[in-house]
């Protein structure tokens, strides 16, 4: 402490009051996160000991670790223009393209592609509703697949859910499916994203990217995305329910190659979260079968027939809705994200004057399991979001924010809330899953999202 101190002390006078633990030369703190553990369960830790706020040192660099929901809405509502993304930027901006709602910044682009998206542009309600009979027809086929492999091997959830989701966002977003060569540059691409958002020595991602197979996934993927963009702008087709001709047809008049790459974000923002969202809530109910059969019997009973149900049925199915709040509420696909405080000037955060590009922790993760907001809060308990604890917990509220708060939170938060609600669904309804549930539920951190790895099941035709 004594050589820390002497050397950074001086930083550390802005926050005082602040409490956190004691740093140590030349690491800070920074060891914490890198014995093993889960970056969102250490950022839990400090809440335990040190309360909403706590300040850390990432080597000689003062964090903070928010778990107060007043300070994540300060930072992520109420004061967001104070504060931008800085990491993961500079490790994205190879993969994603540096005009990618993820990494852009306010006043840097993002007002304007948030405005020109997809998302904002179309009416949601109404495309989603169009998307429920092709993606049902893509799911099932996979589910299908799943079925005939396991008569000989067992389904690997981690991979295979992850290719079931790119196969729907495929259908969703471009009106067609994307075969396995597609998602092996998909792959490619995200491991060099991953690879990167975990680099520990920064000055390294000035550096490009030198995995082997980078260039050429990225050139063919982004190529072939401008290609389709270019050949449906000639004859757009308004009847077609898919993202690209809806886009082209009702949406902002993009450049074909924003349009490309804006369509091509969707599934690096999706498909990790999405599947990790799907696998989680296998397990859990595989963990708590009474809880299983009793969605099972509501899926039967609300939505009718497997193959032709509608939006409304789906999205007015309470039990799966419970079921999927619960699996988000225990293990967040995306537990943690940062924030950085304005460059060119000190801002407040709640009775601290924050200095200069202050680095800010955001986890849910703490909050979400918080013991005097949920009863039993240790319990993956569906019921509890009855009588009327949903309507007081909203998505993006203080104590339940899997898809974050504010006027950054996720922009595909609907259609992941219809994908999740669709895709579960379509598997519990199409076949019967056995999930060992003594498997060890083995999280990491993966392109910015906490994916259950290693989990195994087997699927019979009902
Ligand atoms: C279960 C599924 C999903 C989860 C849990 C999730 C979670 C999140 C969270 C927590 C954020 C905010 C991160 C931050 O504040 O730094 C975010 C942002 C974002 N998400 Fe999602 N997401 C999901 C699905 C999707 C889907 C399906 C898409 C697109 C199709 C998508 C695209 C985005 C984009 C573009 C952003 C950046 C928005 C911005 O900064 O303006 N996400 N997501």
């Amino acid at each position: 402490m004594g050589l820390f101190k002497l050397l950074h002390g001086h930083k550390a006078r802005a926050f005082e009051g602040i409490p956190g633990p004691e740093p140590s030369f030349p690491m800070g703190n920074a060891g914490a996160f890198l014995d093993g553990r889960l970056p969102w369960e250490v950022c839990c830790d400090f809440a335990h000991e040190f309360g909403g706020v706590t300040l850390i040192w990432m080597a000689g660099q003062p964090a903070l670790v928010l778990n107060d929901p007043a300070l994540i809405g300060e930072v992520l509502e109420s004061s967001w223009t104070n504060f931008y993304k800085d990491a993961p930027c500079k490790a994205l901006a190879p993969v994603i393209t540096r005009g990618s709602l993820f990494i852009s910044n306010y006043g840097k682009g993002w007002s304007k592609g948030h405005a020109e998206n997809p998302f904002t542009t179309l009416d949601q309600d109404q495309w989603l509703a169009q998307q429920v009979a092709p993606l049902r027809k893509v799911i099932k086929n996979d589910v299908e697949k799943f079925i005939e492999r396991s008569a000989s091997s067992t389904i690997d959830l981690y991979r295979d859910m992850q290719k079931l989701s790119f196969h729907a966002f495929s259908q969703a977003f471009w009106g067609r499916i994307f075969g396995d060569e597609v998602f092996e540059w998909f792959q490619t691409l995200a491991r060099t994203g991953d690879r990167r958002m975990q680099c520990r020595i920064p000055p390294l991602l000035n550096l490009p990217p030198l995995r082997p197979g980078f260039y050429s996934a990225r050139s063919k993927w982004y190529i072939m995305f401008e290609r389709i963009v270019k050949e449906a702008r000639r004859n757009p087709d308004a009847s077609a329910p898919d993202m690209l001709n809806q886009a082209l047809c009702h949406g902002a008049n993009l450049p074909d190659a924003v349009l490309a790459e804006t369509l091509a974000t969707n599934f690096f923002g999706g498909v990790f979260s999405g599947s990790s969202t799907i696998n989680t809530s296998l397990y859990m109910l595989a963990k708590h079968p009474d809880e299983c059969k009793k969605l099972v019997t509501a899926l039967k009973k609300d939505l009718g027939d497997a193959d032709s149900f509608d939006i409304d049925a789906l999205l007015s199915c309470r039990q799966l809705d419970f079921v999927l709040r619960e699996a988000m509420r225990y293990y967040p696909a995306v537990p943690l994200y940062l924030r950085n405080s304005a460059k060119d000037r000190e801002v407040q955060l709640g009775a601290h004057t924050l200095p200069r590009n202050t680095m800010l922790f955001i986890s849910n993760y703490y909050l979400h399991r918080y013991s005097h907001h949920w009863p039993q809060a240790e319990k993956f308990d569906p019921s509890r979001w009855e009588k009327g604890v949903a309507e007081e917990n909203p998505l993006g509220s203080g104590y339940f924010f899997p898809y974050g708060r504010g006027p950054r939170a996720c922009i595909g938060q609907q259609y992941g809330v219809f994908y999740t609600k669709l895709a579960l669904a379509t598997l519990l309804l199409n076949s019967k899953i056995d999930l060992n549930p003594a498997q060890k539920f083995n999280q990491f951190f993966f392109f910015g999202v906490m994916m259950p790895n290693g989990l195994k099941a087997k699927f019979t035709a009902l």
